[in-house]
């Protein structure tokens, strides 16, 4: 037996995986990774893999990045970690101040969590303790988007709205409000991004004005929604959102925690539309991708709404043990200092180019209806009929063809359903973009015609979309 396959039995024996059905795993190869270099990947048999998908979109710069390495080094020497309530320490303050720095400018505090969702649960539960501790209690509920996706955890599934992830739970959910996405795949023929995504805040328009006295606030994924298949919308619909949130008197959280640094073009996604939300909610790549960690930003108006005495429980009394971790902050430090010392932003801009070239012919395919992107993120939309835009079943798992002929390619490819989409580490090159391409382009000609046989089971989840 060789080493992948030791290793996997070891892994099948004692380990439950995210994200997966683990029965799927009598056919499907499990890839134990031994090493990471850069964009590289590389399994027990010295195999490599681009991980095309920055590792569930937390990497920036790299596997191993030795920036990023000694400054957890240096830090480990130190201190690994000490409480946060009552006691502080340098990384996190530095990390403090560069946040302040670098989002809008009425942005002024920064509270921790330790990953993504439950990020969201302190951004909810602030905004909601905020009206009550300005004495508006009924202002409880939270409107969210369609096909949105903000984590796992019972409250971000209530704001969720990818089946496939909440449907099961419907029973444990809390009520919330949903409007159409402005998403501009579904957008009529001849009808701009710009002007689909305007016609579409009418109805978000509606929702905060019949709503808003019981409403704390409106949640979305800025630019695009990830997890909901990389669908994307014109920055219109942030600044009209934020004008709408400001007269109805309803606060408005940004979930940059897939789009922040760097991955829609700018920093951050507010950005593109001159804005600042009233909560910033930032994980994944925050650390380069090395630890887990998350921030809620938010403005001084929120942190004066809870700063009053002890005896009149105003006080945020939320906490994670692993609360701004000093190790975590570390690599954030080095992560922000590789994005001014080597200008990420401004190169970002050529590779972005260049997933735009590379993916030029990609639209002639008959079975992809859209090549769409918004700065690094690159998603391709397979369809069963072009002409009006049909999906696969999603009891087909055509994604998952794709997923398995990269893997035969040397790529880590993770289709969302139907939709392909590339969202790689900084680091990449061009020539490995064009290798990247050409991968995803053979997967999709197999995926879209090769005859598919599967049981289909009823159609339990009418919009499921299977992540591959
Ligand atoms: C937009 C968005 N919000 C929240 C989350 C949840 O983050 P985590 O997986 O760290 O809990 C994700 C994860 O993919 C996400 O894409």
């Amino acid at each position: 037996m060789n080493l992948n396959n030791q290793w996997m039995q070891r892994d099948l024996a004692v380990l439950w995986h995210p994200c997966t059905q683990m029965k799927d795993h009598q056919q499907l190869p499990l890839i134990p990774i031994k090493r990471g270099e850069g964009v590289w990947l590389e399994d027990f048999e010295g195999k490599r893999y681009i991980d095309a998908i920055s590792s569930w979109w937390v990497n920036l710069f790299g596997h191993a990045n030795q920036r990023i390495n000694k400054r957890i080094k240096d830090q480990i020497d130190q201190l690994e970690h000490v409480i946060l309530a009552g006691f502080s320490h340098q990384p996190v303050i530095e990390l403090s101040e560069r946040l302040i720095e670098i989002t809008p400018e009425s942005l002024t505090r920064c509270f921790y969590a330790d990953n993504g969702s439950s990020c969201i649960e302190v951004a909810l539960k602030m905004s909601f303790h905020y009206w009550l501790n300005r004495g508006l209690p009924k202002k409880k509920r939270f409107i969210t988007l369609t096909n949105s996706y903000h984590g796992e955890t019972i409250a971000a599934m209530s704001i969720g709205d990818v089946p496939l992830f909440t449907e099961t739970y419907k029973a444990l959910l809390l009520d919330s409000i949903k409007v159409p996405s402005p998403d501009c795949y579904l957008r009529p023929d001849g009808i701009s991004w710009e002007e689909h995504s305007r016609n579409m805040f009418l109805a978000m328009e509606q929702a905060l004005a019949e709503n808003h006295n019981t409403v704390a606030a409106v949640i979305i994924e800025p630019l695009i929604q990830g997890a909901g298949g990389m669908r994307m919308y014109h920055p219109v619909y942030l600044e009209l959102l934020r004008e709408s949130c400001d007269r109805y008197n309803v606060h408005l959280i940004h979930d940059e925690i897939a789009v922040g640094f760097g991955r829609t073009g700018s920093m951050f996604a507010c950005e593109q539309a001159c804005i600042c939300p009233d909560f910033l909610c930032l994980s994944k790549a925050l650390t380069g991708g090395y630890l887990p960690l998350a921030a809620v930003v938010t403005t001084e108006d929120v942190y004066s709404a809870f700063y009053d005495d002890y005896q009149t429980l105003r006080a945020f009394l939320h906490s994670h043990s692993y609360t701004g971790n000093p190790l975590a902050c570390a690599a954030a430090l080095a992560t922000l200092d590789i994005f001014k010392e080597d200008n990420v932003i401004v190169k970002n801009k050529a590779l972005a180019q260049c997933m735009t070239k590379a993916t030029a012919n990609l639209i002639d395919h008959p079975h992809i209806s859209e090549v769409r992107q918004t700065g690094m993120i690159m998603a391709i939309e397979m369809v069963q009929d072009k002409t009006n835009k049909a999906a696969y079943p999603w009891q087909e798992r055509r994604g998952l063809k794709v997923f398995k002929h990269a893997l035969k390619r040397g790529a880590l490819l993770r289709p969302l359903g139907s939709v392909v989409y590339l969202l790689p580490p900084y680091v990449i090159t061009p020539e490995q973009i064009s290798f990247l391409v050409e991968i995803a382009s053979e997967g999709i000609d197999i995926a879209t015609n090769s005859k598919v046989s599967v049981a289909m089971s009823k159609d339990f989840y009418p919009n499921f979309r299977d992540p591959g």
